[in-house]
């Protein structure tokens, strides 16, 4: 199955006719199967899109790889332009009321900022599901992603409005793509919040002893340690991950760290970026 992958929305762009946004959407074309994943933050999406030629129409599926605005905000405008109805695939947890935190400053609404009534009556129908759904034959979502390693953890700047106040984030939501190519698996993350080693480990689980070729997306250790990065590092050796193509809340840390050690088998994965497998 011959596989395309497109970066429609994310926070740099690589043509200066392209609009660039903090967030992310991604277009997996996997033979004749269009699966959009996240919609970016608000308009991007769609008038990147444009630009390039991709015809939002033919979207065949989208997969929300988590609740923040970042990944969904571009929700109305995207809904405005595709067919209907339109299957939305995510965890339930994608409408909960997600905040941040930050010291010295005011909570601060970073949730799905539509109401679900008014996705539906755009023609959004959402599937909801805490397991794997498959999209198309060779690719699913990972489900939640279960919490294995000792050096990954979540945001503690990232919280839920609950009635006693504001709590810890689990980001159950939190989920990836995996989609098979002949040379192994291809991963695509959203912001990785449960972690990317986690999510590889999730995915292995799935496909077991299936080889992890390529790992697109938001791999979430902007805040992270340097003592984090690298056993990052290490455990993707260990995994024999072969290339990589992360951006958005990767940081620019990781990104210097990661794109010397993959050397030309890293790509900052910016708006614009059209990668092609079979
Ligand atoms: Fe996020
Ligand atoms: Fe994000």
């Amino acid at each position: 199955m011959s596989l395309r992958i497109t970066t429609l929305s994310e926070n740099t762009a690589g043509q200066t006719d392209l609009l660039a946004e903090w967030g992310l959407s991604i277009l997996l074309e996997a033979g004749d199967q269009r699966i959009l994943l996240d919609s970016g933050e608000s308009i991007s999406l769609v008038q990147n899109a444009a630009v390039l030629g991709i015809d939002l129409k033919s979207v065949d599926k989208v997969v929300l790889s988590h609740g923040h605005f970042d990944h969904t905000g571009g929700l109305r405008s995207l809904l405005q332009q595709v067919k209907h109805p339109l299957e939305i695939v995510a965890h339930p947890d994608v409408w909960a009321p997600k905040y941040s935190q930050r010291r010295n400053r005011p909570e601060r609404f970073i949730g799905l900022p539509f109401q679900l009534q008014e996705l539906q009556s755009l023609g959004a129908r959402f599937v909801l599901s805490k397991e794997p759904v498959e999209l198309c034959p060779g690719v699913q979502t990972t489900g939640e992603i279960p919490m294995t390693t000792d050096f990954e953890g979540i945001d503690a700047g990232l919280v839920l409005r609950t009635a006693n106040g504001y709590e810890p984030d689990p980001l159950l939501d939190d989920l990836a793509l995996i989609a098979k190519a002949s040379a192994g698996l291809v991963i695509i993350l959203g912001c990785a919040h449960r972690g990317m080693i986690n999510t590889l480990r999730r995915a292995r689980e799935l496909h077991p002893g299936e080889k992890i070729d390529l790992v697109v997306g938001g791999a979430h250790l902007k805040d992270a340690s340097d003592e984090q990065i690298w056993q990052t590092v290490s455990s993707l050796n260990e995994m024999g991950v072969a290339r990589l193509a992360v951006s958005h809340c990767t940081g620019p840390r990781a990104v210097q760290i990661l794109s010397q050690t993959y050397g030309d088998n890293f790509l900052f994965n910016s708006t614009g970026s059209v990668i092609e497998l079979d």
